[in-house]
């Protein structure tokens, strides 16, 4: 049994966390760089100034992937690199590394899918209010006619934004991830309500725009569920639990994608957040809610649920003992047949699997290979789940694994290694791993060699 025809094989990587050059070519300054120089942020005081290099190797990494045979890579824009106060003056510099990307991926015959915010917001903007200020919806829409101007006629698959629910919770309300505030709950609200406009108003920017038609989505985290078994009950109770905002805080599904598929907050939520949910304006709603192409998410693992004694969800406490990956993450390969069949029904697009891989204790053995035999077993088990959906009717059309490249892991530094392609950080040298060999074999045979 393999994926539908044209099923979209991909990798996924972004700018802050490969790039490097943090300061070549004109590029600005970003949140991630600040949070960087703030001693004890970032795992062993890491940064992501030189990251992967891949500023300089972008031609020997796409070359690599063409060797995997990918069909598309997923990159991010940095937003500082191409305009590096936020808005006004345009770094062509900047623009010119992007245009060298993205003619020498599709050089390779490698689709570029381009995100255009995956975290490094520009400083000199956050010194303005950041998403706090209502202001960087048009800010954001400034950089996306840019982008779009510059890009589109070779670019016909966009993103907006990658996981709302870190750059918002993390960076704002937990203050883990840059810019590392710790604001109060009202204005994580806020500054997500304006994140989201932003992501309306660059949509509307691209549909306006683009040089060629082209297919537009998002890509926030899921909050993944699976049900205990396969009755109906308990299939309900896991939909149920994806779908609902159970607590006060921002790690859930519906209040970040209801109002941008579905053009509103959803009821449970703004009964929980109370008066500390925003006041949109009018005309906000309809213009987060604007058509899209494809429902996109990045999902690496989640709880299993039964249905309770009341008929309610009810989380099951994994076995003592269950798999693990080196970041502590469980393996929860059935959230790859179950979410996009409950994202589906709820919002009727097509499902992109925008994100999914894992951490693993990857080191090069003495034989100079690198062996991940983990990463191989848990990609056969996710890919699985996910070809069992589409198996049962759900229109996935694309898996994007997480990472091309081990890279940096935002406060925890290098430490943790996502990448199909093993990097040397001191000297730079990219070994693929096992998996990608094996990745390679898996696209070849559309999934029949899983
Ligand atoms: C995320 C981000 C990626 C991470 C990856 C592993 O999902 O947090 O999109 O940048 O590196 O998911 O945590």
């Amino acid at each position: 049994m393999s994926f539908p025809k044209d099923f979209v094989w991909g990798a996924a990587a972004a700018s802050y966390q490969i790039e490097g050059g943090a300061t070549a070519d004109g590029r600005g300054d970003s949140v991630w760089d600040m949070l960087c120089r703030k001693p004890g942020a970032i795992w062993s005081g890491q940064t992501g100034a030189e990251a992967c290099d891949h500023f300089h190797r972008y031609a020997e990494d796409v070359a690599i992937m063409k060797e995997i045979g990918l069909k598309a890579y997923r990159l991010s824009i940095s937003w500082p690199r191409v305009l590096p106060e936020g808005v006004g003056t345009v770094n062509a510099k900047g623009l010119e590394f992007y245009d060298r990307l993205i003619d020498t991926l599709l050089g390779a015959g490698i689709e570029p899918w381009v995100t255009l915010f995956h975290w490094d917001f520009p400083t000199a903007l956050y010194h303005r209010g950041g998403w706090l200020n209502r202001d960087s919806a048009d800010w954001f829409a400034e950089y996306a006619r840019v982008v779009c101007d510059r890009l589109s006629d070779r670019v016909s698959h966009w993103m907006t934004h990658n996981e709302p629910q870190c750059f918002i919770g993390l960076g704002l309300s937990a203050g883990v991830h840059a810019p590392g505030d710790k604001l109060g709950f009202r204005e994580v609200l806020l500054a997500g309500h304006h994140a989201m406009l932003a992501h309306g108003k660059a949509v509307q920017v691209l549909r306006a725009r683009a040089k060629q038609p082209l297919q537009i989505g998002y890509a926030p985290v899921g909050s993944p569920f699976y049900p205990a078994t396969e009755s109906e009950a308990d299939i309900a109770a896991a939909r149920a639990a994806a779908f609902r905002v159970h607590e006060r805080g921002h790690w859930n599904n519906t209040w970040w994608m209801d109002p941008v598929y579905l053009g509103r907050y959803p009821d449970d939520g703004l009964a929980l957040f109370g008066a500390d949910a925003p006041q949109p304006k009018p005309g906000d709603m309809e213009t987060i809610r604007q058509p899209l192409d494809f429902f996109g998410t990045n999902m690496y693992s989640g709880a299993c649920v039964r249905s309770g004694a009341d008929g309610n969800p009810e989380v099951v406490p994994q076995p003592v003992g269950h798999k693990l990956t080196a970041f502590r993450w469980t393996v929860t390969p059935e959230i790859l047949r179950w979410m996009p069949r409950f994202f589906h029904e709820r919002y009727g697009l097509p499902i992109v699997i925008t994100e999914n891989g894992m951490s693993g204790a990857d080191w090069i053995s003495l034989d100079g290979k690198v062996h991940d035999p983990q990463r191989i077993d848990f990609l056969q088990r996710y890919l699985r789940e996910l070809r069992q959906a589409c198996a049962d009717g759900v229109p996935v059309k694309g898996y994007f694994q997480w990472s091309i490249l081990d890279n940096f892991e935002w406060a925890e530094g290098y430490k943790e290694r996502f990448g199909l392609v093993y990097v040397d950080y001191p000297t730079q040298r990219r070994i693929p791993k096992d998996s990608a060999h094996w990745y390679r074999d898996v696209i070849a045979s559309n999934g029949a060699k899983l």
